[in-house]
């Protein structure tokens, strides 16, 4: 049966928080579009995050870097305008928050106001916390991002798993008590070993989101184009593909193109 408007309620950060405590696992997914939001929220997606991965699947950039604050903010409101029950999130893109901390709550503040999102989410830890505390401190939700954050892959030079070594790991570990201390309402973990995953979730009490993290986390995140099989090209050991649509589609507009120039489509019913 379809759910009516007063049967959803609406995801916020402290239902996120509750689902932690009671040991109810957060899913997630990424969307960049009024018609895909509207399905995942609709099949009770908790987590829509408006990704800076729109800059490799919505536009084939190699990296996340080159997507603009004005295309961020243009996919959030489309996000933002067909959701009714998830918590949505934004990514503050690079060069939107990382110079200092005047620009970096001037950027969040443009996305609260113009995409009407519920949180942002920044990468980094210690380096970017005065960025953190003033966005924080103008009652923006934070949620943050660790391990391999993509928007510093040019300093890593590499997608493999992060903090391996001791010394990356302790940082990582302080960086996300830190974010919590300072009042983030999750945090992502991206790309870690599971080990580290756990003992991040067992120390601190907001929810941890897993992205290549293990089942530690309290939730995980996938892109939505990766696991539905719309992209072909990046095959990493956590991806679950749960429908091939490339085929789907590729499939469907082979046929189209065959109706059509076979005479077939439209036919006599298909036109006026
Ligand atoms: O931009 C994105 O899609 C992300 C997820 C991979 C967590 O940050």
């Amino acid at each position: 049966m379809k759910k009516t408007k007063q049967d959803i309620t609406k995801v916020t950060t402290q239902v996120l928080r509750g689902m932690k405590e009671h040991g109810k696992k957060i899913a997630m997914l990424t969307a960049y579009d009024y018609t895909t939001a509207k399905i995942i929220d609709q099949a009770n997606i908790d987590v829509i995050l408006v990704g800076d991965s729109a800059a490799n699947v919505i536009g084939g950039h190699r990296t996340t870097l080159p997507i603009t604050l004005d295309q961020m903010i243009y996919h959030g409101r489309s996000v933002v305008k067909a959701v009714e029950r998830a918590l949505v999130v934004v990514d503050l893109p690079f060069g939107s928050y990382q110079g200092n901390s005047r620009e970096a709550l001037a950027s969040a503040i443009r996305i609260m106001k113009e995409t009407g999102a519920d949180a942002v989410k920044l990468e980094g830890g210690k380096e970017i916390v005065e960025s953190v505390e003033r966005i924080l401190s103008a009652g923006i939700p934070v949620m943050g991002h660790l391990g391999l954050t993509p928007q510093s892959i040019n300093k890593f030079g590499t997608y493999v798993v992060r903090a391996t070594e001791k010394a990356e790991a302790d940082k990582l570990v302080k960086d996300a008590v830190l974010l919590e201390k300072i009042g983030c309402f999750s945090i992502v973990l991206e790309k870690i070993p599971a080990k580290l995953t756990k003992k991040v979730v067992k120390e601190l009490a907001i929810p941890i989101i897993g992205i290549g993290a293990g089942c530690a986390a309290d939730g995980q995140v996938l892109v939505l184009h990766d696991m539905l099989g719309i992209t072909q090209d990046f095959s990493p050991r956590f991806l679950r593909r749960y429908a091939n649509l490339n085929d789907v589609i590729g499939d469907a507009v082979r046929r189209y193109v065959d109706d059509v120039k076979t005479h077939d489509f439209p036919n006599v019913k298909e036109q006026y």
